[in-house]
C-alpha cells in the first residue's frame, strides 16, 4: 500500500443525505432520495461500497428528510463493514450546516460526498492532489456540455480557485467545469460555518474562503460522473450500470446483455427477454411478455399477457396489466398500471395510481 493509499484509508466521510430530493417527486415523498434504488438496491448502498473500496470505512450520514428509514436499514454498518455515524438535523441545515453539525466526529482531513452523485473518482489521488497544493479545501471538478445548471469553478493554471458562479447564463459562462459534490477539508474551515443555521458550501462557506484569502484549489478528473437527482439521470444511471458504461463496488459480474434473475422468478416459455435486465425476487412474466434492456424489475413484479417492457425501471411490488406497453419510464412501489395503457418517456408513477 502506497503512503496515499495508506492516508486516504484513514480519512472520514460525510455523506450528505438530507436533501428533500424535490426534483426526483412524486417518488421520494415516501423514500429518501438517497434510498431510492439502482439495480434494486438502494443508492446509498452503492456510495457507501464505493468509499469502502477506497478503504475508508468510517462514514457519517448527514440526514433530515426521513432519517429513521436509512438508520433502521444501515444500523451501525456492521453488515456493511463500515463503521456509520448519524448526525440529524431536525431541520435542514444546508450542506455546509450538516457537516458543522457533524463537527463532533471530525478531527483530520475529511471527505464530503453529496449524496446524489455516482462517481469512479479517485479518492486518493484527489487527497494527494491535495496534500500536494496544501489546500484547506479541495473541491472536485468535472466538465459538462452545459454548466448552466450547476455551480461553475473558475482556477487559475495552478488549479487554485478564482471565483464561483452559481447556475450561470449563457453569456456568463466562462469554462465548463463545474462543482461535482466531492470536496476534500481540513476541519479548522468548520469554524467559518455557523452552528445550527442553514448555510451552504456553494453560496456560503466556499465563497467567503476565497475572500479570506484561504487555500482553495479544484481538482479536475475525467471519469464517471452524474447526479441521479432527477427521473433522466436516475433512469440514465440505472442504464449506464447495465451496459457496463458505470461500475459499481456493489455490484460485480454484470456483463453487457445479460439476463440477471434473483430467486423464484417465473418467465413463461414464451416471454422474450433481451438484456442487459435484472429481475428481482419472486416476479412472475406472463405469455409473450416482450422485455428489451436495459431494464430493472424490483422484486414481487408481475408483467402481463404480452407488456411490453422497454428501458423501464421498475421498483417493488409493480403489476403492468395485460397488452400494457411502456418505454423510458420509472414506475414507482406498489404501482397498477391497467391493460392497454402506453406510457413513455421518463413518466414517474404515483403510487397506487395509473400512469397518467
Ligand atoms: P433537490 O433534488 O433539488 O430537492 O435537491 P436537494 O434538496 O437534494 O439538494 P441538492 O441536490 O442541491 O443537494 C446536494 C446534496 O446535499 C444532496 O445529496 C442532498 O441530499 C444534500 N443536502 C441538501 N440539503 C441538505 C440539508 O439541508 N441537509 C443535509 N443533511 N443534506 C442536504
Amino acid at each position: 500500500m502506497s503512503w496515499i493509499e495508506r492516508a486516504s484509508a484513514l480519512l472520514k466521510a460525510v455523506i450528505l443525505a438530507g436533501g428533500e430530493g424535490t426534483r426526483l417527486r412524486p417518488l421520494t415523498y415516501w423514500t429518501p432520495k438517497s434510498m431510492v434504488p439502482v439495480l434494486n438496491r438502494p443508492f446509498l448502498e452503492h456510495t457507501i461500497a464505493y468509499l469502502k473500496n477506497y478503504k475508508v470505512k468510517s462514514i457519517i450520514l448527514a440526514l433530515s428528510h426521513h432519517p429513521e428509514v436509512i438508520q433502521n436499514y444501515f444500523g451501525d454498518g456492521s453488515n456493511w463493514g463500515v463503521q456509520l455515524n448519524y448526525a440529524i438535523e431536525d431541520n435542514p441545515l444546508g450542506t455546509a450546516g450538516a457537516v458543522k453539525n457533524a463537527e463532533r466526529y471530525l478531527d483530520s482531513t475529511f471527505v464530503v460526498l453529496n449524496g446524489d452523485i455516482f462517481t469512479d473518482l479517485n479518492i486518493a489521488d484527489m487527497l494527494s492532489f491535495h496534500r500536494g497544493k496544501g489546500a484547506k479545501v479541495t473541491i472536485a471538478l468535472t466538465w459538462v456540455d452545459d454548466p448552466c445548471a450547476f455551480g461553475v469553478v473558475e482556477t487559475d493554471s495552478d488549479g487554485r480557485v478564482k471565483r464561483f458562479t452559481e447556475k450561470p447564463s449563457p453569456t456568463q459562462v466562462t469554462t465548463n467545469w463545474i462543482n461535482a459534490g466531492i470536496y476534500l477539508l481540513e476541519p479548522e474551515v468548520l469554524k467559518h460555518v455557523p452552528a445550527n443555521t442553514h448555510y451552504m458550501f456553494e453560496r456560503g462557506l466556499f465563497p467567503l474562503l476565497l475572500e479570506l484569502g484561504e487555500p482553495v484549489y479544484g481538482y479536475p478528473f475525467s471519469g464517471y460522473w452524474l447526479d441521479m437527482g432527477t427521473p433522466e439521470q436516475y433512469l440514465r444511471l440505472n442504464c449506464d450500470l447495465l451496459l457496463s458504461k458505470a461500475k459499481s463496488a456493489l455490484v460485480s459480474g454484470l456483463t453487457k446483455d445479460e439476463v440477471c434473475c434473483d430467486e423464484d422468478v417465473i418467465i413463461h416459455p414464451s416471454a422474450e427477454i433481451v438484456g442487459p435486465a435484472v429481475i428481482g425476487s419472486k416476479c412472475r412474466i406472463d405469455q409473450k411478455a416482450h422485455i428489451k434492456g436495459p431494464v430493472v424489475i424490483g422484486p414481487d413484479c408481475h408483467i402481463g399477457d404480452s407488456a411490453v417492457l422497454e428501458v423501464a425501471v421498475l421498483w417493488e411490488g409493480v403489476k403492468i396489466g395485460a397488452g400494457v406497453s411502456l418505454k423510458q419510464c420509472i414506475i414507482g412501489t406498489n404501482t397498477k398500471i391497467e391493460a392497454d395503457d402506453q406510457a413513455s418517456n421518463g413518466v414517474v408513477t404515483f403510487t397506487h395510481k395509473r400512469v397518467a
